[in-house]
């Protein structure tokens, strides 16, 4: 597939991952009118492309994303509501409804400042590796709004209560250690060893059936919100709606090499794919 250019994300491709760099080191890749525009089309082009598995998002130079442009999205706006109206659906669209639901795995690669707004991108991504050096930061009271768009929301959804609203009313940075023992990442690596411990992370999402997991990943960020009785009819539906989807028909291969042809143990390993 051509690969489209862009000026505010730089894609890069490497075994199958495709690294979407937020790129504008120069402000700290805040995010403008444009990068929203952006990232819709990278995700619909990504998301798309057979020859790509996982998708991984991090940012160039020392910043991941130091959260909307307070010039660009927010003062240069105040007089153009039809403008802020356009922006703030591609905005919703690419973070919300193409990366969150993505139907590949997506992994955030958060390599340093990450700031209000840029929680809501890292959040929508399934996994997130964060550098140890990280900074992280609910900004938004140290210059008198709340934080917004879905960061408030989003918020709630991972970290703990008192750790949410701490963070929230203090303005208080951490660092990307802090992170994953707030749970707001899985784990924290030294920063020189960020690309490789992604790499290995996608590597190992690349082994499984890619089926599988998509319907795994939505069925959780679904369900979660239902009720018991809900959650279950829901699951149980979804479940059947994977094996009439599944070209690899994982679940009868898998039953069948472990009761039948004794090759492997679900418990310990994926299935022996076919292909891929
Ligand atoms: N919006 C617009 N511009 C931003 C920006 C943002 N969110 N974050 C950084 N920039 C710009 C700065 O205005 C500066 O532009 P200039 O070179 O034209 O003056 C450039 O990026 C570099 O920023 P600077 O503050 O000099 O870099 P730093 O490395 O010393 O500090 C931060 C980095 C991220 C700590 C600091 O830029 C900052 O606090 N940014 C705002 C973070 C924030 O509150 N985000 C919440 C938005 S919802």
């Amino acid at each position: 597939m051509t690969a489209r250019k862009y000026q505010t994300v730089k894609v890069e491709r490497e075994e199958g991952v495709a690294w979407m760099i937020l790129n504008r080191p120069e402000k700290r890749n805040a995010m403008n009118p444009q990068m929203h525009y952006e990232m819709e089309e990278v995700l619909n082009e990504l998301s798309l492309d057979p020859e790509i598995q996982v998708l991984v998002l991090t940012g160039a130079g020392e910043a991941f994303c130091s959260g909307m442009d307070l010039k660009e999205y927010f003062r240069d706006l105040d007089n153009d509501p039809a403008e802020q109206i356009k922006v703030r659906w591609a905005m919703r669209n690419w973070q919300y409804f193409r990366l969150r639901m993505c139907p590949k795995p997506t992994i955030a690669a958060v390599n340093g400042w990450c700031f209000g707004g840029g929680f809501t991108p890292l959040i929508s991504c399934d996994l997130a590796i964060a550098a140890d050096e990280a900074v992280f930061g609910l900004s938004e009271v140290n210059w008198g709004i709340l934080p917004g768009g879905y960061v408030t929301r989003d918020v709630a959804m991972v970290m703990s209560y008192r750790d949410a609203l701490y963070y929230i009313i203090t303005g208080k940075t951490f660092d990307g250690k802090k992170a994953a023992e707030l749970r707001l990442v899985n784990e924290s690596v030294p920063r020189s060893e960020l690309h490789s411990r992604v790499m290995a992370l996608a590597q190992d999402l690349k082994k499984m059936n890619p089926h599988t997991l998509r319907y795994a990943k939505d069925a959780f960020k679904m369900s979660r919100d239902m009720n018991f009785e809900q959650a279950y009819d829901y699951l149980a539906a979804k479940n059947d709606q994977l094996q009439f989807r599944d070209p690899e028909k994982a679940r009868d291969t898998g039953i069948k090499q472990f009761i039948d042809d004794k090759t492997f143990r679900p418990g310990l390993s994926p299935y022996k794919r076919s292909k891929g």
